[in-house]
């Protein structure tokens, strides 16, 4: 890939892959994610010269690059704590991890023994990284979801958007083959604060990467050019 460094000097933060949430010392609730698509952003971002912050749950991915802080974290909660110092230096946020919506309400100090006929799991629910981000964010910094649904698509990524105060949402829907977790595949629409809505066909998740950038990169020059108009 040809090095374009239009991003020198932007900062973005990049969450990814999956959480874990303890049950007890040797067991965990989590999800499918592998991470590819938030590694395949980072890269993407790295690429045009942007610094990036990494957040990265438990994955096999690997990436290294000097102008990367990559953070490896465990639970949800340490996910929010390790964005948390970030949240007000980046230019731009992409919550790409498939983060646990709750965790395990007591977690066993041993493990758990099957000594009992039924066992009944109480949830807690996880705190939103996304939403966190989006009740302190600036004037000037961009925040990037995903939304992965089954049904009303369009109107459950409209709200996640304007719930979360985000700029942009990348859907995924389950319904379409070769979208969604763990492939190497994916199939998008974007969507914007300004209203606007972009569909995708079917692309490898780099080609989809890729994608998301340019449309980020398209959004901040937009936003510039509104700026200087207004001022
Ligand atoms: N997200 C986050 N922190 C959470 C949950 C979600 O940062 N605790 C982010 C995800 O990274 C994604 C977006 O919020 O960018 C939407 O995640 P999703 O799980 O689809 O939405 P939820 O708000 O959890 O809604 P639901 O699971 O009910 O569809």
């Amino acid at each position: 890939m040809c090095f374009n460094g239009d991003l020198r000097g932007k900062k973005v933060l990049i969450t990814a892959g999956p959480t874990r949430e303890a049950l007890d010392p040797v067991r965990y609730i989590s999800n499918h994610s592998s991470g590819k698509m938030g590694y395949n952003i980072a890269s993407a971002f790295l690429d045009r010269g942007a610094e990036v912050i990494l957040v990265s749950g438990p994955t096999d991915r690997h990436l290294e690059a000097r102008r990367l802080r990559l953070l490896r974290v465990v639970s949800a909660a340490e996910m929010l704590e390790a964005c948390r110092p970030w949240f007000r230096e980046v230019d731009i946020a992409v919550f790409a991890a498939a983060v646990a919506d709750y965790r395990p309400a007591d977690v066993a100090p041993q493990k758990i023994k099957k000594d009992t006929d039924e066992f009944t799991l109480r949830m807690i629910p996880n705190k939103d990284i996304a939403y966190e981000f989006g009740r302190i964010k600036a004037p000037g910094q961009y925040a990037v979801g995903f939304a992965l649904e089954t049904n009303d698509e369009l109107a459950q990524a409209t709200g996640k958007m304007n719930r979360k105060n985000l700029d942009m949402v990348v859907l995924n829907s389950l319904n379409d083959a070769g979208a969604g977790f763990g492939g190497d595949t994916n199939k998008i629409t974007i969507l914007t604060k300004r209203g606007t809505k972009e569909h995708f066909p079917l692309k490898s998740k780099l080609a989809v990467a890729q994608d998301i950038l340019e449309a980020v990169v398209s959004e901040l020059v937009n936003n510039s050019q509104a700026a200087g108009h207004a001022g």
